[in-house]
């Protein structure tokens, strides 16, 4: 059974759906709950992920989706997984105007061509990006029949396989595989609708040893990019040059200790100038400025972080809150701390987005 991808807001009506992100450091879980016209975050989890150098079996997947749908209080059995950044790969392309089940024969056979990757025994989905009127009439006028421009995305067969097992095994049902990295797009264009349609920015999701660089042009996917710098190398950095150990760099990092500013700089600058040179190189080609670095995951609750990226880019680097757009019904203490934990739900959030 080939597991569709589905992106951006294709619907598939569930009234609760379990969306899980799994980070590498921090498995993030949400439960979004239809309630009429508006959707209610009604519990989240923040769950660490299973400790493992290689990639997680089937058998610890399921013993990990059984923990998140227990502290989330097991209230549907339908779940969402966001898929790693390692693990899909999402390309916009353009196609001929034909429907959506052909595009995926055709990626399917031709993949090769049109992803520039040989990608045997993987599974492959697409979205239709709405053409906007008036770029669509661009578009006539130079080749006669206008192409459509298209999210493609692909994962291994074996990696759908092994969520939908490993959901059957934790008594689950595996409802969606959505990539990581439409997350945080999906979740902006609900939090920030006018931003998102109408302005040229970039959406930079910092994890745990990478760095995801997404330029949203009016709305269409212009670049993405992955950095190979996280939380975690800042926190490595730290503990390497201060002498001490990884756990106290740890908690000196996310205390925000001004003490240690110089020397985190050293590692965040460098994070700076690869972001830097991913928006260098979507504004040679396509002429046109990004006007706002928009962040989101764990570093991103670091107003410090924040500030030094700010000035390696030059550019203002903010925050954003992913669960602005949807009715907050938390429990006690959770409804206190999601201001603080929202850059880290950015994610699961999207990735729920997918499914309702
Ligand atoms: N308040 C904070 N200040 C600074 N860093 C923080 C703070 N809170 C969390 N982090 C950092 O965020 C990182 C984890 O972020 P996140 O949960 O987004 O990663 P992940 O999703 O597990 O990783 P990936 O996306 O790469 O798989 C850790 O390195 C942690 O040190
Ligand atoms: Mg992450």
């Amino acid at each position: 059974m080939a597991l569709p991808l589905p992106f951006l807001n294709k619907g598939r009506r569930r009234s609760q759906m379990i969306s899980v992100d799994l980070g590498s450091r921090t498995t993030k879980a949400v439960l979004l709950e239809r309630r009429g016209e508006v959707l209610a975050l009604t519990r989240y989890a923040l769950l660490d992920a299973p400790a493992s150098e290689k990639r997680i079996s089937p058998e610890q997947l399921a013993e990990h989706l059984r923990a998140v749908a227990d502290a989330l209080g097991n209230p549907t059995k339908y779940v969402t997984l966001a898929v790693g950044l390692n693990d899909a790969l999402v390309r916009q392309i353009e196609l001929p105007q034909i429907p959506l089940a052909e595009m995926r024969r055709i990626l399917k056979m031709n993949h090769k061509n049109y992803l520039q990757q040989d990608l045997p025994n993987h599974v492959f989905d697409c979205h239709i990006i709405p053409p906007r009127l008036n770029k669509n009439a661009d578009a006539t006028k130079s080749s006669g029949v206008p192409k459509l421009k298209v999210l493609a995305a692909a994962t291994k067969q074996q990696f759908a396989n092994d969520f939908i097992q490993a959901a059957t095994n934790a008594g689950l049902v595996a409802d969606c595989l959505v990539p990581g990295l439409i997350g945080p797009i999906n979740t902006f264009e609900q939090a920030l609708p006018e931003v998102f349609e109408k302005e040229t920015v970039a959406l930079v999701d910092i994890g745990f040893k990478h760095t995801s660089v997404c330029v949203l042009n009016q709305g269409e996917l212009a670049l993405n990019r992955m950095v190979n710098v996280g939380g975690d190398t800042l926190t490595a950095g730290l503990a390497e040059t201060l002498g001490i150990s990884h756990a106290e760099a740890e908690g000196i990092k996310v205390g925000m200790s001004s003490e240690v500013e110089a020397a985190l700089q050293m590692y965040v600058t460098p994070l700076g100038r690869e972001i830097r040179a991913s928006l260098d190189f979507f504004e040679h080609q396509q002429d046109r400025p990004v006007s706002q670095v928009y962040v989101s995951g764990g570093s991103a609750r670091s107003e410090m972080i924040l500030q030094m990226l700010h000035s390696e880019l030059l550019l203002e680097c903010k925050t954003w809150n992913p669960t602005g757009f949807l009715q907050l019904a938390l429990p006690g203490q959770q409804a206190v701390e999601v201001e603080h934990i929202g850059p880290q739900l950015t994610v699961a959030v999207g990735a729920a987005l997918a499914a309702f």
